[in-house]
């Protein structure tokens, strides 16, 4: 089997063959000085549209305990709940390279706890690395040493919200801009593969990218690293709350998801859903039969196996006009009409 293939096969839909993305592969875009995309997913739906979407990079996040699981921050969620994760999100992506976040506790321990769970995401969920947060560089040698390509992450780490007081900008100091380098340097020593900088300013990310041979890549760190991630549901408004500064929203879900939800209530409620058209019918030849039961008085009468059967459904209430932006591409909105049962 070619290293580039997927398992399983590697076509896409389309028949056009997919590359796949390795850690090797976005080693040399930094080379090349191809930016990176990288971009969160949780499960399967939106995954598979991510990776359709040429994102070289989906990373299952913790952010998961907050976006998807309603939690105030990321320390509640579990192994085995990101692993569920993971699982769906590697039935979907063909072509990006699909990385699991250890999520805290798993690897707040010793070093041979973090290596076997790591081992957890390779091997039950399919991750082809993992991401650890904070200046860890026995583990990421150990986890190398395991076969399993590490993503570090520096400045804001999530996971120590509760030492940082808060979710805070990082190094904006002399000590501490000194501090975030040496310990990105140790980790990328230790063998890191890429390593991810969270809030920090651009100039101190500029100049870490600048310093590594391992691709950085940003998330409120400025344009100057080597690749750019953004947590799915910030980037199409699905988060319930005000964007941070780093977020750019590139679509409006919530507005699609609560306008299609509206106007399925409203067709339900007017009886405007279903359609005869979408509709099943009985056969011409099951209608007979039920009529011969029920002439022989077999059967109680039941005018909807008469023919021909010519119901007209109640119309639909007039609606409210709807702005074409509330509109879904195409609504099936169909006037009342006689049908008969084919
Ligand atoms: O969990 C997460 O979403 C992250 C970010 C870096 C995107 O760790």
């Amino acid at each position: 089997m070619s290293l580039t293939n997927f398992p399983g096969g590697n076509p896409s839909s389309s028949g056009v063959p997919i590359t796949k993305v390795t850690m090797p592969a976005l080693a040399e875009m930094k080379r090349q000085g191809k930016p990176i995309s990288a971009l969160t997913a949780y499960d399967y739906a939106t995954s598979r549209l991510v990776d359709e979407a040429g994102i070289d990079m989906v990373l299952v996040g913790d952010s998961l305990a907050m976006v998807v699981l309603g939690h105030d921050n990321t320390l509640a969620v579990t192994v085995d709940e990101m692993l569920h994760h993971t699982r769906a999100v590697r039935r979907a992506v063909r072509r990006a390279l699909v990385v699991a976040d250890m999520p805290f506790g798993s690897y707040h321990g010793t070093v041979a706890d973090g290596v076997a769970n790591a081992v957890r995401f390779v091997k039950e969920a399919g991750a082809e690395a993992v991401k650890i947060e904070g200046p860890r560089s026995e583990l990421v040698r150990a986890l190398v040493d395991a076969e399993i390509p590490v993503i570090a992450h520096l400045g804001l780490t999530p996971q120590s919200v509760n030492r940082m007081g808060g979710y805070r900008v990082q190094a904006r100091t002399a000590d501490s801009v000194l501090q975030l380098k040496a310990d990105a340097h140790a980790l990328a020593e230790s063998g890191a593969s890429l390593m991810v900088l969270e809030g920090v300013p651009r100039e101190v990310a500029a100049a870490i990218t600048a310093e590594l041979t391992i691709p950085t890549i940003g998330i409120g760190a400025g344009p100057d690293c080597d690749g750019q991630i953004l947590v799915f549901h910030d980037l199409i408004n699905l988060t319930f709350a005000p964007p941070a500064k780093f977020v750019r929203r590139y679509g409006d879900a919530a507005a699609l998801i609560r306008n299609a939800v509206e106007h399925y209530r409203e067709d339900v409620e007017h009886r405007a859903f279903p359609s005869d058209e979408e509709s099943y019918h009985l056969p011409e030849a099951a209608r007979k039969a039920l009529q011969t039961e029920e002439a022989a008085g077999r059967m109680r009468t039941s005018p909807a196996i008469h023919a021909p059967l010519t119901l007209t459904a109640p119309s639909p209430k007039p609606k409210a006009p709807v702005s074409s932006s509330r509109l879904p591409s195409k609504r099936f909105i169909r006037p009342a009409q006689p049908r008969s049962l084919k």
